[in-house]
């Protein structure tokens, strides 16, 4: 299959384009930009950094991804930037003096992606207003220590590109390209092409991020037979808020969600804000948590919690679910061949409702939960009129908390009744031990977030933080 993307101003053809060849790879071994180096290959260390590049109104849209687990498809249409396009002649960039000056970088190995995750907030990409810290969080450095890397990071001023002449150049590469298929990988350009061409390939594999399937490729070796792009197809993409809640297509990204889901509760965007790195927030989606039914997936406690509802597509047929009913088993979902995730409900909570969302992990950043709980009541004239209890973590799937919910429901809210609804979990969950946790700690832990949620209303601190 032939593709074609901007690297820096000039186009580059692949004509022999295998489907699951990953950008990492493309750009190391045939382009020779051995800059973007390969550390994990499995999206955790952002040594692999570059920045990709759609157009928009005002010019290119960035977002730094982590190239080890993109497929090379992907940016089909769209621009790369990687750490050798900011010093074409070899020249350091202030930023990369910067870097210098502070004693930044020791072996080195670490420092393009570095770069190119700082260099990305220096041009205003997306995710990047984030706090300097935030958005290295997915660069990891093993021998210089983050302190001179911060030093420098918060030294480095902003810089201005002007993308006029690169947008018009991305407009004509998209609308040069022939729509959708080839035999190898499929890329619908809209959402009832999707639907039809998963009709007649319902064993078809979706990808949107790719921040899962990218690692079934480079980490478990395996063939992605009929995969299909759903990254581009713009109905997918859409954010729609209003009084009601918001309604996100199934292929909106972390970092694009952020906003809207904090604006429903600062909470929701926190927790946002703690998955992954910001190179997979700036590729992975929330239709492919949910989607994926992987028990210790951040989003679908939260979202079960705040009452979410699901919509999926087959044909021209839809039909929306609560997100608690999608999850049957583990590995198990309630999709039929040739359906998908077509877009995702979250209604508006109460103005006055509790709501808590508390992700454990054994490293604050960048890093999957042991344990994930969401809390949801209504307390109205000291009574719990509501509650709705989800948790990630605490069995083979996301999944709701009845016993916990019994006790909270029509219960005052009182210390006591917090004491038995944490009793009650015990009715709920058997969690397992491994390697995030033991069963003994998720129980504890699950527990304790709800004394947090006790502690918080009351007005007590309850972050570690807080509490320095
Ligand atoms: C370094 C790293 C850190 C991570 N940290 C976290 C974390 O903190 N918390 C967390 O929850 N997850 C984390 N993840 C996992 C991953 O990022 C999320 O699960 C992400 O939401 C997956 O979305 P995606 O778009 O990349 O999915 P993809 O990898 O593209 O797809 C995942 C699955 O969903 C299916 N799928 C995708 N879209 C649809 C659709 N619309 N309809 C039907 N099926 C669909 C795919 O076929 C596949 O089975 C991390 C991953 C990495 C690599
Ligand atoms: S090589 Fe580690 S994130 Fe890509
Ligand atoms: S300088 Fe060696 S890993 Fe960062």
């Amino acid at each position: 299959m032939t593709i074609r993307f901007l690297l820096d101003d000039a186009v580059v053809e692949v004509a022999d384009a295998a489907p699951t060849a990953t950008l990492l790879d493309h750009l190391r071994y045939r382009l020779r930009r051995t800059g973007t180096k390969e550390g994990c290959a499995e999206g955790d260390c952002g040594a692999c950094t570059v920045l990709v590049g759609e157009p928009v109104a005002d010019g290119v849209a960035w977002r730094a991804v982590n190239a080890c687990i993109l497929f090379l498809p992907m940016i089909d249409g769209k621009a790369v930037l990687t750490v050798e396009s900011l010093s074409p002649g070899g020249t350091p960039t202030p930023l990369q003096s910067c870097m210098a000056r502070n004693g930044s970088s020791q072996c080195g190995f670490c420092t393009p992606g570095f770069v190119m995750s700082l260099y990305g907030r220096a041009i205003g990409a997306a995710g990047h207003a984030l706090p300097v810290a935030d958005v290295i969080a997915g660069n990891l450095c093993r021998c210089t220590g983050y302190g001179p890397i911060l030093d420098a990071a918060q030294a480095v001023p902003s810089i201005d590109r002007d993308d006029a002449a690169l947008a018009a150049v991305l407009r004509d590469l998209r609308t040069a390209q022939a729509p959708d298929a080839s035999p190898a990988w499929f890329a619908p350009r809209s959402v009832d092409a999707l639907a039809a061409l998963l009709l007649d390939r319902p064993d078809a594999r979706l990808i949107a991020g790719a921040t899962d399937v990218g690692l079934w490729v480079t980490k478990g070796l395996r063939a992605i037979d009929t995969p299909v792009f759903i990254g581009d197809v713009p109905e997918l993409r859409t954010i729609a808020e209003d009084a009601a809640g918001v309604t996100l297509g199934a292929a909106v990204r972390y970092a694009e969600a952020h906003d809207a889901l904090a604006r429903l509760h600062p909470d929701l965007g926190e927790l946002v804000r703690r998955i992954g790195g910001l190179q997979v927030r700036n590729a992975g989606t929330i239709g492919g948590n949910i989607a994926n039914g992987s028990p210790i997936g951040d989003g679908p406690p939260a979202l079960i919690a705040l009452g979410a509802r699901v919509t999926l597509r087959r044909g021209d047929t839809r039909r929306t679910l609560p997100l608690e009913a999608y999850f049957l088993d583990y590995g198990r979902q309630d999709r039929a061949p040739g359906e998908f995730v077509e877009r995702i409900h979250i209604p508006r909570p109460a103005a006055d409702a509790i709501i808590h969302i508390a992700k454990l992990s054994r490293r604050f950043d960048s890093d999957i939960s042991a344990v994930c709980g969401a809390f949801h009541l209504t307390v109205r004239g000291g009574v719990v009129e509501t509650a709705r209890v989800a948790f990630g973590g605490m069995a083979a799937t996301p999944r709701r908390a009845p016993a916990c919910e019994a006790a909270l429901t029509n219960a005052p809210f009182s210390e006591a009744t917090i004491a038995g609804a944490i009793a009650a979990l015990r009715e709920d969950f058997a969690p397992l031990t491994d390697v995030r946790g033991s069963a003994g700690y998720r129980h504890e832990a699950a527990g304790n977030l709800l004394w947090r949620l006790w502690h918080r209303e009351r007005g007590e601190p309850v972050s570690v933080r807080e509490l320095v």
